[in-house]
């Protein structure tokens, strides 16, 4: 029984064998769900706080310095999917070559990125939802549609703005918008994933055409005076209140916090990986799709940056809904409007995507006795695992409803990054121990690139803020518990030790 143990390759191709999911996802049908669930938050929102105090206009080096590290990810994502089209993922991956322990840490980990990404992304969706309202002159109470410190510190700037209008604090709020549009995916994924795929496919068709819009559009609206400095110096950081925080903000150190928050703009090209048990072909293009959905999203993210630090000065940029802000403070009105749409489809396509995720590598776990049965029961009709899929749903619409986005994108991207990081190192174990397995997609000049990938996850992980490590300690800790309490035990490894003996 040991934590050491790995799950023979022979024992994926068995499962795979068994598995009731149906195969309908085409490679062109991967490569819309990675676009899907990349393109979201990140861009459309995350962007505004980068950019408006961290990086200025060069958010674009931001992004090509997130981007980069999650090349060499991808590219060490490609050839494990390749070999093991199995739909745990980086969870399955680990299994499969460094160890239980890892596999189980890894899948722990993962929960993070899955459940708190669609977290944040519910967050995000409600504040472009808010903002279409608006646009049709519906006004929602902050208290409704905040957490609790959000709609503080909101009516604190507004009292701050207008003295003469002053609006007392509230002491409940709830996230209604986050809360309602989880439901409604979560039902979408419990009625299927031929469903979801062909919504997803629409929409993904919509994102990418407002994304082109924003760039064609927008570029016509640039004053190259707003990209100079392209790097603002160095100045101390204030909270809402003006107070200084004793942080600073820009400068070179500026590019790097920034590139550790819109890293959350590329999670996703793993999500991929988790499909894998419903593709026709995985083994050729789950690759091809990891690979091919992370390049395009991070042309069009390079883009679109240098497109909105050239339309309004990063100093006048909204945080909330930055990419519709640039088109508002340049007149173009109408456009505010098509945005708003794209945006709001665009981040549910994201939350189908991220919570389709959730539920596989949950299904992965408990088909190996590491988590309860309960997470691989699939429904009669539907044949989709639609027990935890309500869980999931039931956690992330309260999660959502109570927390600001700044805590919940951190605990994704610290969850990721270290997911990230442990894939890169499985992959080269996996090189070095079974050289003649049959790989058909190889990561180039894999010991540089897996080195440079963990290097530069580790590195990420080292700008987190000091209070996101702690939460994220604890989570760590209450993984490696539970391992040892239930998942050591109980998983089906055991059984296949003992028929060996
Ligand atoms: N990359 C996804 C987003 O930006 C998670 O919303």
């Amino acid at each position: 029984m040991s934590i050491w143990r790995v799950k023979p390759i022979s024992a994926f191709e068995a499962d795979m064998k068994k598995s009731d999911l149906k195969r309908v996802l085409t490679r062109w049908g991967l490569t819309s769900l990675g676009i899907g669930a990349i393109i979201g938050g990140g861009i459309f929102t995350l962007t505004g706080i980068a950019a408006h105090d961290y990086a200025g206009p060069a958010l674009a080096l931001s992004f090509v310095i997130a981007g980069i590290g999650c090349l060499f990810a991808s590219l060490c994502y490609a050839e494990f999917a390749s070999v093991l089209p199995v739909e745990g993922s980086a969870y399955a991956y680990a299994y499969g070559t460094i160890g239980e322990i890892f596999a189980w840490f890894i899948g722990w980990n993962l929960i993070l990125e899955y459940m708190m990404g669609a977290t944040t992304v519910a967050v995000a969706w409600s504040g472009y939802f808010v903002k279409l309202l608006h646009l049709f002159g519906i006004e929602f109470p902050i208290w409704l549609c905040n957490d609790l410190h959000t709609a503080t510190e909101k009516i604190l700037e507004h009292n701050k703005a207008f003295p003469n209008e002053i609006i007392d604090l509230p002491s409940f709020a709830f996230n209604l918008p986050a809360f309602i549009i989880t439901w409604v995916v979560t039902a979408i994924l419990i009625k299927g994933i031929k469903e979801a795929a062909s919504t997803n496919n629409i929409i993904v068709i919509v994102k990418i055409a407002v994304v082109l819009f924003v760039i064609i559009c927008g570029a016509f609206y640039i004053n190259t005076d707003n990209w100079h400095p392209f790097i603002p110096t160095e100045v101390p950081a204030l909270d809402a209140l003006g107070n200084a925080t004793g942080k600073m903000n820009f400068g070179f150190g500026g590019v790097l916090t920034a590139a550790t928050i819109v890293f959350f703009a590329y999670i996703g090209f793993d999500a991929v990986s988790t499909q894998a048990g419903e593709a026709i072909n995985p083994k050729k293009d789950v690759p091809f799709a990891i690979i091919a959905s992370l390049i395009i999203c991070t042309i069009l993210y390079i883009l679109v940056s240098l497109v909105l630090t050239g339309m309004v000065h990063y100093s006048q940029l909204d945080k909330a809904a930055p990419v519709a802000s640039a088109f508002s403070e340049n007149g173009l009105t109408w456009a505010v409007f098509i945005i708003t749409i794209a945006a709001t489809a665009g981040l549910t396509s994201v939350m189908l995507v991220m919570m389709l995720g959730q539920t596989r590598i949950f299904l992965g776990m408990s088909k190996d006795g590491l988590l309860p049965a309960f997470f691989s029961q699939l429904h009669s009709n539907f044949k989709t695992p639609y027990k935890s899929t309500f869980l999931v749903g039931t956690i992330i619409s309260i999660v959502a409803a109570l927390t600001p986005i700044e805590k919940v994108s951190e605990m994704c991207s610290m969850g990721t990054l270290l997911a990230f990081g442990m894939v890169c190192v499985a992959v080269m174990i996996l090189r070095y121990k079974k050289p003649e397995l049959e790989r058909h997609y190889k990561t180039p000049a894999v010991y540089l690139v897996g080195t440079l990938g963990v290097s530069f996850n580790l590195f990420l992980m080292t700008q987190v803020r000091h209070d996101t490590w702690i939460a994220f300690l604890c989570w760590g800790t209450l993984g490696i518990i539970v391992y040892f309490a239930y998942s050591k035990k109980r998983a089906k490894l055991n059984h296949l030790e003992k028929e060996n003996e």
